[in-house]
């Protein structure tokens, strides 16, 4: 029991149940006890502790992670509020009265804050690698299709012809988006409330300095007021997993369309896809529908601490111990779901040749030949009506692009010679675009070396 002196009666079972975070923030273990070592240490360096009792404690703490580890202790749900009143009950049955000594200078609010920052530290740190390994993926994939064409979308109609390498690459820029998100929340999170208390420090002498060190953190923080109730790199992690979710959720979409009959572009792998109990047919994109249905939960987590927190006098108020199974749960999800996208696309085959030709003489063609004309001089607004004209011939003529005449597109307009029919062809469609982020070929595959650089 953390308090005692002034209660006379235990509090109530349900009230227990009800109350205690030990189910969910036994997951800070580890950071706690690195944090409550930071302290101890710097109890002793600054002459509160002896170096005798520190050792002490310091030791007592590191047994109780081993045990724990090994499956020796488990603290009970029913018995302990949190992890951190549990491990303080198992200090004191392991090395006895001196364990009472650790909470020196320390409130279980800064102890909470800092503990958690570290624990997203690590989390934004795992979620960074996978990002990269996703990208090393896509990139991979990508290197095999820079010629690979395939109708480019707005509005999910056929817009202009690029390669699938391109479309891939759209996710890898995606995902450095994500990584930067990440980093800056990186930032955020990287500095230490140990040492502010309750709400506004300590009369003790504690060296705030040694303990910022000693747990990796750049910087202790500058207001306990702050530190002990800021919860905004709870909410910008949870953020980043929000719009990396969105970028994954899109590709599982994509994924989903492209291997359905009516696209024929992709096959899953088996080792991602399952079957189905009835149709022996079947091979479903479960993990692409899962990554994009966890999204929603993932945003409903964000949902969850935006409202918990917007009420908050401060600093810290019980409330705020609701902030970290969202945390784990966003993370975990997000987590999972970039091992699955990157499984998705390191096991699915393409159907090179599928859009090849049925694209020949597609409309997709009509925005290259409303260029063709500007080349001619004429002006882009009567160029695109112009070709409108075409469209609507060949629609009415029930033909694609490459089968009018040159007699059909002249009497249109005079201007059209026989070099406007070459437009129409898919062969070298991706060369002739000229411009810097277009799909060219030869630009993506530069952007391909730039990314294998960048990545390695
Ligand atoms: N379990 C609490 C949490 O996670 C720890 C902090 C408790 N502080 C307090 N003043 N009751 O937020």
């Amino acid at each position: 029991m953390l308090w005692g002196g002034r209660f006379t009666e235990k509090l109530n079972a349900t009230a227990m149940e009800f109350s205690s975070s030990l189910s969910f923030d036994i997951n800070l273990i580890e950071e706690d006890i690195q944090v409550s070592t930071a302290h101890a240490e710097m109890l002793a360096t600054i002459g509160i502790l002896t170096n005798n009792e520190s050792n002490k404690l310091v030791k007592g703490l590191s047994t109780i992670l081993k045990m724990y580890n090994s499956k020796n202790w488990k603290p009970n749900e029913l018995e302990f509020e949190d992890i951190h009143s549990a491990i303080e009950a198992k200090l004191f049955d392991l090395i006895g009265d001196t364990a009472g000594k650790l909470h020196t200078g320390r409130s279980r609010n800064d102890q909470v804050a800092t503990g958690f920052r570290l624990w997203t530290k690590k989390a934004i740190s795992n979620l960074a690698e996978q990002l990269s390994i996703f990208q090393k993926a896509l990139i991979e994939l990508g290197e095999k299709h820079t010629e690979t064409i395939m109708p480019g979308y707005t509005h999910l109609q056929r817009a202009q012809p690029i390669s699938f390498a391109f479309h891939l690459l759209a996710y890898v820029e995606m995902m450095e988006r994500d990584k930067k998100r990440l980093q800056f929340v990186l930032d955020e999170t990287d500095s230490s409330p140990l040492g502010c208390g309750a709400l506004a420090g300590s009369t003790l002498p504690l060296d705030r300095n040694i303990t910022t060190d000693k747990l990796g953190f750049s910087k202790g923080s500058s207001n306990a007021l702050d530190a002990i109730s800021d919860r905004d790199f709870v909410m910008d992690f949870l953020n980043a997993c929000n719009i990396g979710m969105m970028h994954i959720s899109r590709l599982s979409e994509e994924l989903i369309l492209w291997s359905t009959s009516e696209f024929n572009f992709i096959k899953l792998g088996d080792a991602f896809t399952t079957g189905s109990s009835l149709m022996p047919q079947k091979k479903n994109p479960d993990m692409a529908e899962l990554s994009r249905g966890k999204t929603g939960r993932v945003y409903g987590n964000y949902t969850a601490i935006a409202t918990m927190m917007k009420g908050l006098p401060l600093s810290y108020n019980r409330d705020m111990q609701e902030d970290k199974e969202p945390v784990f749960d966003s993370f975990k999800n997000y987590s999972q779901a970039l091992s699955m996208i990157t499984g998705m696309i390191s096991t699915l085959s393409v159907n090179e040749k599928r859009f090849v030709e049925e694209l020949e003489g597609d409309f997709l063609f009509a925005t290259e030949l409303a260029e063709w004309l500007v080349i001619k001089g004429v002006p882009f607004r009567e160029s695109h009506h112009i070709v409108g004209e075409v469209v609507k011939i060949a629609e009415e003529n029930n033909v694609k692009l490459h089968q009018l005449t040159l007699e059909q597109l002249q009497n249109i307009h005079p201007i059209f010679d026989k070099t406007a029919l070459e437009v129409f062809k898919v062969d070298g469609a991706l060369y002739r675009k000229k411009t810097f982020g277009s799909p060219n070929p030869n630009i993506v595959r530069t952007e391909i070396e730039k990314w294998k650089e960048l990545i390695s």
